[in-house]
């Protein structure tokens, strides 16, 4: 199916697609596209395609208001409601699959859907990429703030990025084995220059990550930085796309099985909150719509290539 870059992109049964700041997962025979919906108690959904990501199904709502909760470490806040009763948000979730236990992790940003204070990471997992998630909490990794974040396995190794210090800097973590708490605070990426929305590919032996700045949803200026290694030294940040890229901000970076890389994004205003901040002559904020854009990663070097068609 054609898909334009910033239209709706209806689902197998004629349904908007909300899936917002979220990932993708290849397993089996399926893949997955999970995000953020902001509608009524929903938090994350779940569509599936098994025609390459040509048609997707919803699935389900893998976590809601109403998910069954199980703790499993000391401290952390449990609640899926704020304390006037009413919904959280439930933003940037990552879903991967963990090979050391065989477990499917999801982990996001929590905010108590009041305000944006809270800065909190929430982990939840399930047996299967599908069902309903079971939610273990929210908490500050380490103790530290943290907003919107990703997920990344490389090998057996699992590693959260969020913004922290007021989303001022990156922190790179790397996960214990079970893909459920911190093992570790890695390092610090670019102090003090604001980068949000953070995505991770591996290619050729080079990591990429490409984050958004700092202005909400508002697209702006996005960059990347180049490593060897997720625990080596990341290049310094050079820009990827125009000066709005191309009119969005990362959801997420795949490799499809002819080895182009896609950069999905959203072009989506989150809610009344954007309302200010929003230019509406560039697109209609509340329209749940993404883009995707082939990114070509060679020699270090990145580069977006715009298109009206999506490349997925
Ligand atoms: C953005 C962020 C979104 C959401 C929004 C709230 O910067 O990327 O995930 O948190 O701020 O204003």
């Amino acid at each position: 199916m054609k898909r334009i870059n910033g239209e709706i992109w209806p689902d197998a049964e004629g349904n908007e697609i909300h899936a917002h700041g979220g990932c993708r997962l290849a397993f089996g025979k399926a893949l997955y596209w999970y995000g953020e919906d902001r509608r009524g108690d929903a938090y994350v959904s779940c569509y599936q395609s098994l025609d390459g990501g040509k048609t997707w199904r919803f699935v389900r709502h893998i976590l809601t208001a109403d998910s069954p909760v199980k703790k499993i470490h000391e401290g952390r806040d449990l609640s899926l409601r704020n304390s006037d009763g009413n919904r959280v948000n439930i933003e940037r979730p990552k879903v991967i699959y963990n090979r050391n236990t065989g477990k499917f992790i999801l982990w996001a940003h929590y905010e108590d859907g009041i305000n944006y204070h809270a800065a909190r990471c929430a982990v939840a997992s399930c047996d299967t990429p599908d069902g309903d998630f079971v939610y273990h909490g929210s908490f500050r990794p380490v103790g530290y703030m943290s907003r919107d974040c990703t997920l990344f396995v490389d090998g057996d190794r699992i590693y959260f990025l969020s913004a922290s210090e007021h989303n001022r800097d990156l922190h790179l973590y790397r996960l214990t084995k079970d893909g459920l708490d911190v093992e570790v605070f890695v390092q610090k990426l670019f102090a003090g220059q604001s980068r949000e929305a953070p995505a991770v590919i591996q290619k050729d032996g080079k990591y990429l990550l490409v984050t958004s700045f700092c202005t909400g949803w508002k697209p702006n200026q996005c960059a990347y930085a180049v490593a060897d290694r997720m625990e080596g030294e990341w290049s310094e940040n050079l820009p990827l796309g125009d000066a709005t890229t191309y009119l969005s901000q990362p959801a997420f970076l795949y490799e499809r099985e002819d080895g182009e890389i896609v950069y999905f994004g959203d072009r989506w205003g989150g809610n009344a909150f954007a309302e200010s901040a929003f230019d509406r002559s560039q697109f209609d904020y509340q329209k749940s719509a993404y883009v995707g854009y082939r990114l070509v990663f060679r020699d270090g070097k990145a580069e977006l290539i715009h298109s009206h068609e999506a490349f997925l």
